[in-house]
């Protein structure tokens, strides 16, 4: 399949980016932390992951590792996942998996039982009574096994946010942010969406993690790239689409790289030779009807005013806390306006792009407007 989504986009897969990979390259390389934001589904791991093989291939003597914090619910799982992320990056084989354990993990690991797992992973488990009473060998372990090979690590967090389903979430990033600071071998590297609580834990002078490192606010993808992306890969494929149909498909997606791809891909299958307006439109049409049961599941679980807000976001109401829409759209009152926005927000359903309060899944959007509210009036 020439389109991919809901997967890492891979080497073939990857458009652009050129600007924001060597940046990450450069920090990486230069010992700068990063934290990378942006909502769900624009790239943040397949960027991370571009450039950390990237700059693997260039420069022999760095390692980097990736973890997900997405599978870690508190910190007893946290330990673990990131040990044996670090052995595993840190690794040229199971042997010196082996070495890394005895030297720096041994108190932790008392009958040493390291599994190498299917595509050589190595998980190790972890004696969390031991792990309590010192945390810190586990934070300094990539330090450690640097200094000691005299090679840099890059460490990437992925879904960093999930760190606020911790019990002390502060407490945690206290104790992270005073190990990792003294690192001198090792680069940070930590990205996830939620960017009210991302730039809360990382430019609130008041929080552990503040001036951490470089913040990127991660954008979508440029749609003269994405054009570029979609027609090479239906060349490479041995079918065509013009520019025109090419740009029609990202306008409909408004960029946004995952629906572009799925929106791609749609077009594709429905191509035999050569793509053209009405198989894009038709194509668009059946992914919102294929979205609609989830987005209907999605619209009953809001409340009565969080969907008016919505309604009015449709609109394109310019004050959303003026008088007169908040009675239109039945709102409440201005402190209410608030309240919505910010429980819309920690849903990741809206966020304040350029200034101003958006839908981010343009589908949902679409539908909201064509099927949900459709001809309804206020
Ligand atoms: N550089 C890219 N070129 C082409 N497509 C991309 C690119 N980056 C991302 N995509 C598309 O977007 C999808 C989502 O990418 P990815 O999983 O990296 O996003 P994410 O920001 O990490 O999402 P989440 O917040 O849900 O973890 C990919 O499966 C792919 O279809
Ligand atoms: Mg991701």
């Amino acid at each position: 399949m020439p389109f991919i989504f809901g997967m890492l986009a891979g080497e073939t897969d990857f458009t652009n980016r050129t600007a924001e990979t060597e940046q990450l390259m450069r920090n990486f390389e230069g010992g700068i932390n990063t934290i990378l934001i942006s909502p769900r589904r624009w790239g943040k791991s397949s960027l991370v992951a571009h450039a950390g093989r990237t700059l693997q291939r260039k420069n022999k003597n760095i390692r980097v590792c990736h973890l997900d914090m997405f599978g870690a619910k508190n910190e007893a799982e946290f330990y673990s996942l990131y040990s044996s992320a670090i052995l595993s990056a840190a690794s040229n084989r199971l042997d010196d998996a082996i070495e890394f354990s005895r030297k720096f993990l041994s108190r932790f690991i008392p009958k040493l039982s390291i599994q190498p797992q299917p595509e050589s992973e190595i998980s190790v488990a972890l004696d969390w009574k031991e792990v309590q009473k010192n945390p810190d060998d586990i934070l300094n372990l990539p330090e450690s096994i640097a200094k000691s090979k005299n090679m840099r690590m890059v460490v990437c967090i992925d879904e960093f946010q999930n760190i606020a389903s911790f019990d002390n979430p502060l407490a945690f990033q206290k104790k992270l942010r005073s190990i990792i600071q003294k690192h001198k071998y090792v680069t940070y590297c930590f990205y996830g969406s939620k960017r009210h609580m991302m730039m809360d834990v990382f430019t609130s002078p008041s929080m552990p993690f503040y001036k951490f490192g470089d913040i990127i606010l991660l954008d979508k993808i440029k749609k003269t790239d994405l054009v570029r992306f979609v027609q090479k890969r239906f060349k490479d494929t041995g079918k065509s689409i013009d520019k025109a149909e090419a740009a029609l498909i990202c306008d409909l997606t408004e960029c946004h790289p995952y629906y572009t791809q799925q929106l791609a891909q749609q077009v594709w299958l429905q191509t035999q030779l050569k793509a053209n307006t009405e198989i894009v439109e038709a194509s668009h049409e059946r992914l919102i009807n294929q979205f609609s049961f989830f987005f209907q599941v999605q619209s009953d679980s809001l409340s009565s005013p969080q969907i008016n807000y919505l309604h009015a976001l449709i609109m394109k109401e310019a004050k959303l806390s003026g008088k007169d829409v908040i009675e239109r759209y039945r709102l409440g009152t201005s402190a209410n306006v608030v309240k919505i926005r910010q429980a819309l927000q920690e849903r990741e359903i809206i966020d304040s792009l350029e200034g101003y309060p958006q839908i981010l899944d343009p589908y949902f959007a679409e539908w909201l407007k064509t099927r949900y509210f459709g001809s309804r009036r206020l």
